[in-house]
């Protein structure tokens, strides 16, 4: 488990509360942080300072900072620096910020070529220490991927810094992590501000991503049932659930990245393709998209032209292939949904449970043949299933 961060210079006006994470969002890295109390931040690479600004003006006035860096930049400089600067009053004129507070990181990019491995945490559901430990004890990777529902709930500033919190504890900040927004995420007072906490293509929460020779593209069904749950409230009354043109635009996104096949999937150096989405929507039994029930048939369609190799879903609490007989759709899914882990250490294929203190996780490695999955606990302990 990665320690608490430690800075160049200690001079204690405000402090880093956990490790960077880094986060893969197309082209770029969105380095994600907080700190102990409000503060303006930048971020050093090669010489070359990224601010968090709005139109210009440093945000001061917050504790969470989002930092866009060019991915070309950060892998070859192999490193980064965190500056985090209080200020008491930010004031007309003549500002007077606090001393800066500096932290120095490594950083491992993933390589262009070979093999290359991660590891698939989903359904956390608030927890760090057995989920980081399970992540921790399959071994090195060389990406973390987490899958949704990572907090409980957005109901409360505790839940949604799950993720910093258990990606500072796998990575420390060394490393990247592919983010994936689960329905749990969407729930709670806080939902309507996640965006500034995890990565985003300029607000959305789905997007394509490049890991080495490995194109993913992440999407985001929302929540999982009907907008028009009592949970949510209803639409005609002020419900707070509209997914409908949410989801519709994932269709177009999906449909542009097919129009431009060339500077996405086809892309030179890809040689693997994933999908990755919270929840297992080639699973059709569960009406949770009743206004427009076609709808996963066309991302269905739009993923057996891009030619994935693998849908990569959380949601179920369970681990395993997902049969195709689950889904009744047309085009049937040329590719296989796996389900990634489950909540106790010696879950049976595509069976669940919970038991305090056991997690199974799901390592994945990218090779020329194809993508292997194989289930781990949080002892480290393969899974067999043959
Ligand atoms: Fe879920």
């Amino acid at each position: 488990m990665n320690s608490a961060p430690i800075p160049v210079n200690a001079v204690e006006t405000a402090s880093l509360v956990c490790h960077p994470g880094v986060f893969l969002v197309e082209k770029d890295y969105e380095l994600i942080f907080l700190c102990d109390k409000p503060a303006m931040a930048s971020v050093v690479v090669d010489g070359r300072t990224f601010t968090d600004n709005v139109n210009g003006v440093m945000r001061s006035d917050t504790d969470v900072h989002k930092i866009k860096v060019p991915m070309s930049l950060l892998d070859k400089a192999g490193a980064y620096r965190v500056h985090i600067t209080p200020l008491a009053d930010h004031c007309n004129y003549y500002p007077k910020p606090a001393p800066t507070e500096a932290y120095d990181y490594p950083f491992t990019p993933i390589p262009e070529t070979g093999d290359i491995k991660a590891y698939v945490l989903a359904d956390t559901h608030g927890q760090v220490t057995v989920p980081a430990e399970t992540a921790l004890a399959h071994g090195s990777f060389d990406f973390l991927i987490l899958l949704g529902d990572i907090g409980d709930s957005a109901a409360s500033k505790e839940q949604v810094t799950t993720l910093h919190r258990l990606t500072a504890a796998i990575t420390g900040g060394r490393f990247p992590t592919v983010y994936i927004r689960g329905n749990h995420d969407t729930r709670g007072y806080m939902a309507e501000h996640l965006h500034k906490y995890i990565p985003t293509r300029n607000g959305a929460t789905y997007y394509t991503f490049r890991a080495g020779p490995v194109w993913g593209v992440v999407l985001d069904c929302g929540e999982d049932k009907p907008d028009t749950s009592i949970e949510y409230g209803s639409l005609e009354y002020g419900g707070v659930a509209d997914y409908i043109g949410f989801r519709n635009a994932q269709t177009d996104y999906l449909r542009d990245l097919i129009a431009n096949a060339d500077t996405t999937y086809n892309a030179e150096g890809v040689t693997r393709r994933v999908a990755l989405c919270h929840i297992n929507f080639t699973y059709t039994d569960r009406p949770f998209n009743d206004y427009n029930p076609a709808l996963y048939e066309k991302w269905i369609r739009c993923l057996n032209e891009i030619g994935i190799d693998m849908l990569i879903c959380g949601h179920e609490h369970r681990v395993g292939i997902q049969p195709d007989s689950y889904f009744h759709g047309d085009p049937i899914p040329a590719f296989p949904t796996l389900l990634t882990s489950a909540h106790c250490d010696n879950p049976e294929p595509l069976r669940g449970g919970h038991k305090p203190g056991e997690f199974t996780g799901t390592s994945l490695t990218f090779t020329a043949e194809g993508v292997k999955h194989v289930f781990t606990n949080h002892k480290g302990e393969e899974l067999d299933f043959t």
